[in-house]
């Protein structure tokens, strides 16, 4: 294959829009698939991740060098032309090797029809930088609308971030952050986390919030580990971590505990509540798609990943001390390991999720017995998915009792108030988790 990198990253961005693929996922199997050596790989990561993220300015650019809109053109070339212009634009491939690769490329995946088209638009594009083209494209008079655009997200996004953060102070650097970063967890139980650090070797080193947590510098490989291939250690985000850990640590467990997780798939917090459980204790991990059903099993290495409903549950009800329901979501939290997703959510996605989020946290209460504990979490900061779902179920609820969280992360700055915990990734290096814990009384 000629110029892999680019060819890669050119699959990869293609079927992100036309197939639905997530990046982080199709990227990794085609590089390995493909053999791609160390500099080729991280070159055609840089691509793909960077013009992801950065489509919103990129189709911006691209349409007023072309005097039409990206919409208008087919799929393989816009693909091409948002490569093309990030090349230009943000790397430092000086600008006639960009155009000269990305001719090529849109040669051999679209034919000589585009050539044409392609390199006069790549050269436009070139003449400016990626400054000036922010600043003559970026909407005026509109600051937060402004910010969205030289920040490289839709305007509702920000509007959902500047709702949970309660101001615009911090939007910017909320939205200047996007380094991608490889969580570790050594799985309590399984292995210990020096142990882990010392394999990880340099570059590695302890999370700050999470006792299990690594945090590995960019460019290690994690599925290179033989922890990790052995699923002693995984791949998961501190953030995402701390979520099962502050079910686990916000009342004494005793012995024989029962704890249930609703939405388990793939497994991540499954598998670090299993090991965190109180002797005698028993964890029911329930996903409802059987393919994840069996990531789930595959990360507790045993019992307890089950195929079910959790919103149609198949125990009677009060039968748990601790439920996790960590719902499906847009996932606007985890936007630096899946950049595009800013780009494919749309408003419309959280009238979609509100009804099933708030069946499945009122089947969460309903399972945990009264006086028990449960964790209502998700991997995204938006009000309309966090706050909102709670009070919306807790009307219906009056039983219900909302937990102060602060006691559990006394040593985490600027995460907690009385009712909920947000991460973020500019505070604390996390994905942008959100927590409420709740405890149900007796209905009556
Ligand atoms: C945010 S993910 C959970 C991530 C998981 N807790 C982890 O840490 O690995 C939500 C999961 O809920 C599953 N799900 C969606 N609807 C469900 C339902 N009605 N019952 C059970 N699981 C469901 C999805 O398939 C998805 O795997």
């Amino acid at each position: 294959m000629r110029d892999p990198a680019r060819r890669t990253a050119y699959d990869v961005v293609l079927a992100v829009e036309r197939d639905g693929a997530y990046a982080n996922l199709l990227l990794p199997r085609l590089l390995r698939e493909r053999g791609l050596d160390r500099r080729d790989a991280a070159f055609a990561a840089e691509l793909t991740y960077g013009t992801l993220r950065w489509q919103g300015v990129l189709d911006e650019v691209v349409g007023a060098a072309a005097r039409r809109p990206v919409e208008a053109l087919d799929p393989p070339v816009r693909a091409v032309m948002r490569l093309g212009a990030y090349q230009v634009l943000r790397l430092r491939t000086p600008a006639h090797a960009a155009v000269h690769a990305t001719v090529e490329l849109a040669r051999s995946v679209a034919g000589p029809k585009p050539v044409g088209f392609v390199n006069a638009v790549l050269r436009k594009v070139s003449q400016g930088s990626w400054e000036t083209w922010v600043r003559r494209l970026a909407p005026a008079g509109d600051p937060r609308g402004e910010l969205a655009f030289r920040h490289g997200y839709p305007r509702w996004v920000v509007d959902a971030f500047a709702a949970a953060l309660g101001s615009d102070d911090e939007l910017p650097a909320a939205l200047a952050e996007d380094r991608p970063v490889t969580h570790l967890v050594a799985r309590p139980g399984r292995m210990a986390r020096d142990e882990l650090l010392a394999e990880a070797g340099d570059g590695a080193e302890p999370g700050p919030w999470s006792p299990y947590a690594v945090r590995l510098s960019a460019g290690g490989d994690p599925g290179a580990l033989a922890s990790v291939r052995s699923g002693a250690a995984a791949v998961q985000d501190e953030g995402s971590q701390l979520m099962a850990l502050v079910l686990a640590r916000a009342a004494p467990a005793s012995a024989r505990e029962r704890w249930l997780d609703l939405c388990a798939g793939p497994g991540g917090k499954a598998a670090l509540l299993q090991g965190l459980l109180p002797d005698g204790g028993r964890l029911l991990a329930a996903e409802l798609h059987p393919h994840r059903a069996r990531l789930v099993a595959d990360a507790l290495g045993g019992p307890g990943a089950i195929v079910a409903d959790g919103s149609a549950p198949a125990w009677r009800p009060g039968s748990f001390d601790r439920v996790l329901v960590d719902v499906p979501c847009t996932g606007l939290g985890a936007l630096r390991r899946r950049p595009e997703v800013r780009w494919r959510r749309r408003p419309e996605d959280l009238d979609r999720l509100r009804p099933l989020q708030q069946r499945l946290l009122a089947s969460a209460l309903d399972a945990a017995r009264p006086g028990g504990l449960v964790a209502y979490v998700t991997c995204s900061p938006v009000p309309a998915e966090t706050t909102q779902v709670v009070a919306a179920v807790l009307r219906g609820r009056p039983d219900v009792e909302v937990v102060d969280p602060r006691p559990v992360v006394a040593d985490l700055p600027d995460a907690a108030t009385a009712d909920h915990i947000q991460l973020w990734p500019h505070r604390h290096g996390t994905d942008a988790m959100f927590l409420t814990l709740l405890r149900p009384g007796r209905q009556t």
